[in-house]
């Protein structure tokens, strides 16, 4: 059964808004609020219209329709993937029970903070990213960095849905706050750490949408899994258009490390500054610091919270459905990491439960690793000798088992003075930083690049790589 989406409506949906007054009158005050808040905290440079792509339905083919929209109008719509007649829950102590179409009193809590914590990372990044429009290397990449901060704020809308729709007065106090904290802000900041991070360069944002986002594909993969069927179905859909942000940041770095590649074998040198471009170790250090900081998003290596979570069936665990155990996992067992008693870097066994969110993370270490395979390989087919790495999970980490620690991008265990000399060898220094920054400059003309990145093989939607996507004020 599919709902067809309602266009007619000021709020694109396919969740029959219309047969409850309440819920869309209330939706239709924080419009206006979420529209000043896209103002005042979105895309700073001013365009006319750009070519994006607009969730119109959830079906299996034609989902979305691409044409120009001044960003100001894109119809931000609330979309669940279709229901799954007869769906049961798969995990935990409800497995094999009808999932639920409401909130239980007892998950309550539990379920709003999930959502909410969720929620705030999808506003962050638009605000994360709103300067960086004045710098854009092309009008295709310009077009992706806009298509990506309109689709975090319509994932913004599935999390206030959820909140407006099941959490009553207090879920409309917690959308108020989603709009009221900022990225960066010292009075209200954003929940997560990497979400209050700059992103104040092109190399950055290729990085974030790398490295961050990915997290995001995960925990929207275990959020799907929910019992709470609205949610799994908000994010069963979320999931399809994060595929497209995923493409976005490993391109961008293929595209970074191809055309640094092709000047290190034209000039025959290392040295690629004086050529405009990005070298490969300053590229690295950028992977160190976007990747150690998106390790922390995922939590402790143990939790107890994420092991009742897992328990009352709110989150599951990445493609819950092809693990061939239980479902349960009162009784197993799972190596974590940790630091030992001797304070050295090793592995430890816990009880499965609470070793969910290092499973979690291990599942995006192996994903981050087949990026770095192709990085890897545009290198080796330029004939060079070098690779970019993965550091070590004790790396740079703020949260978890190795916060009170430093550790070398080898995994080696470091005093604080030796970090402090040597971080510079391993994150952007400010040397680093000005001078990624001083490539910035835009190329905002029609089929033109800057020069420390390749163009793209293909374009949007079947579009050449010199259609002009956005249309500048
Ligand atoms: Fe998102
Ligand atoms: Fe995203």
């Amino acid at each position: 059964m599919t709902t067809a989406a309602d266009y007619t409506e000021k709020i694109p949906n396919n969740v029959s808004l219309h047969e409850d007054r309440r819920l869309q009158r209330a939706l239709e005050s924080w419009q206006p609020n979420f529209l000043s808040w896209w103002e005042s905290m979105g895309p700073a440079l001013p365009t006319r219209d750009v070519y994006l792509r607009t969730a119109v339905n959830v079906g299996r083919d034609g989902w979305a329709q691409f044409g120009f929209v001044p960003m100001r109008d894109y119809r931000w719509g609330i979309f669940l993937a279709e229901r799954e007649p007869g769906r049961a829950i798969g995990f935990g102590e409800h497995k094999g029970e009808p999932a639920w179409d409401r909130v239980p009193g007892e998950y309550r809590s539990d379920l709003r903070r999930l959502i909410v914590v969720q929620g705030d990372t999808e506003p962050a990044s638009v605000e994360q990213q709103r300067n960086l429009g004045a710098t854009a290397p092309s009008l295709y990449d310009l077009r992706n960095l806009f298509q990506v901060n309109v689709e975090e704020g319509r994932h913004l809308w599935a999390m206030v849905y959820l909140l407006h729709a099941y959490f009553g007065r207090d879920g409309r106090e917690e959308a108020e706050a989603l709009l009221h904290r900022n990225s960066g802000s010292l009075e209200s900041p954003r929940i997560l750490g990497a979400f209050n991070e700059e992103t104040p360069d092109w190399l950055s944002f290729y990085m974030f949408t790398y490295f961050t986002d990915r997290d995001g594909k995960y925990q929207l993969g275990t959020l799907k899994e929910s019992a709470f069927d609205p949610l799994s179905r908000t994010c069963e859909f979320m999931l399809k258009e994060e595929a497209h942000h995923m493409m976005v940041g490993t391109t961008g770095i293929d595209r970074i490390v191809e055309r640094t590649a092709r000047l290190m074998t034209e000039n025959d040198t290392d040295d690629v500054t004086g050529h405009g471009a990005i070298g490969l170790p300053v590229i690295q250090k950028y992977l160190n610091f976007h990747y150690s900081v998106s390790l922390d998003l995922f939590g402790g290596e143990t939790s107890t919270n994420v092991a009742n979570y897992y328990t009352a069936g709110l989150k599951g665990r990445w493609l819950e459905d092809r693990r061939r155990d239980d479902h349960k996992l009162t009784d197993d067992a799972f190596m974590v990491d940790t630091l030992t008693e001797d304070g050295d870097i090793g592995q430890t066994e816990v009880a499965a439960l609470t070793g969910l969110n290092t499973d979690l993370r291990r599942e995006y270490v192996a994903d981050c690793q087949s990026g770095v395979n192709r990085w890897n390989k545009i290198l080796a087919d330029a004939g060079l000798p070098q690779r970019l790495r993965l550091p070590h999970v004790a790396f740079n980490r703020k949260v978890g088992a190795f916060a009170g620690i430093e550790a070398s991008p080898a995994g080696e265990r470091l005093s604080a003075d030796d970090w402090e000399q040597r971080q510079g060898e391993w994150l952007p220094t400010d040397v680093d930083k000005t001078y990624v920054r001083s490539l910035m400059q835009p190329v905002h003309e029609r089929g033109k690049i800057a020069a420390w990145i390749a163009p793209p093989r293909h374009g949007i939607n079947g579009k050449p790589f010199d259609y002009d996507y956005v249309h500048l004020a």
